[in-house]
């Protein structure tokens, strides 16, 4: 059985106040802080950029899963690397060249995740999923917060389990958008194990509780 982890996803949280948010986030016993990073290009909404990742780095030790949401996102991996992200998992749909750019994320030291698109089928994951140390469905289309969870995304978590058995891979699935106390179970139950949460958690005063309902949530 995979450890589940939790990604608060920081683009719910109060942009003024950066470092009392991550702090809040660590206090909590969530494993991730999921940073969404949007161009206005591949997305119609824009969000932030590595210098900002930088210096959120200044005050959390908390691993950062950054989601680029970017045109071409291998031409941001060194300064990814630099800012200090964990993570960097970028979109199949966003690059010519995606082998190419899972290879420079992981020549650079960091983990390295795919992520599709609702509308994208999870087969055109085959091809790299032996470079990856994480797979992303995404469970609403990609862009803004507070959107409805798809459930149709789900039949792919399964088929991405499928094929982590069927070629002894061993990465992990996280699934975002739409992720709360009444839909997470059926994420785990399709095979996902990292589950970014954004909305859900920060409408809440306290943080920790209400993470604590996910975890609730995951083992009814
Ligand atoms: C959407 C982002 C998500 C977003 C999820 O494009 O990738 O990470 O923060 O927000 P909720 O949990 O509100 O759907
Ligand atoms: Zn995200």
């Amino acid at each position: 059985m995979r450890t589940c982890k939790i990604a608060p996803s920081i683009l719910a949280a109060d942009y003024a106040n950066f470092a009392s948010e991550l702090k809040r986030i660590e206090q909590t016993d969530a494993e991730y802080v999921h940073i969404d990073i949007m161009d206005g290009q591949f997305v119609p909404n824009i969000s932030f950029g590595a210098d900002v990742v930088a210096s959120m780095r200044k005050h959390s030790k908390l691993i950062f899963d950054c989601h680029l949401m970017v045109i071409n996102p291998e031409r941001y991996v060194e300064a990814f690397a630099q800012a200090g992200a964990d993570i960097m998992t970028i979109h199949l749909e966003s690059t010519n060249h995606i082998h190419g750019a899972l290879q420079k994320i992981k020549a650079v030291g960091m983990k390295a995740g795919i992520v599709i698109n609702p509308g994208t089928p999870a087969l055109a994951l085959e091809p790299v999923l032996s470079l990856v140390d994480q797979v992303l469905i995404m469970t609403v289309n990609p862009g803004f917060g507070g959107q409805a969870f798809i459930p149709e995304c789900l039949s792919k978590v399964e088929a991405v389990v499928n094929y982590r058995d069927k070629f002894g891979l061993d990465f992990d699935i996280e699934v975002d958008g739409g992720v709360d106390n009444t839909t997470i179970a059926a994420c785990h139950e399709a095979g996902a194990n990292v589950f970014v949460a954004g909305s859900y958690l920060f409408k809440a005063d306290d943080l920790v509780s209400q993470v604590q309902s996910l975890r609730t949530a995951l083992n009814d």
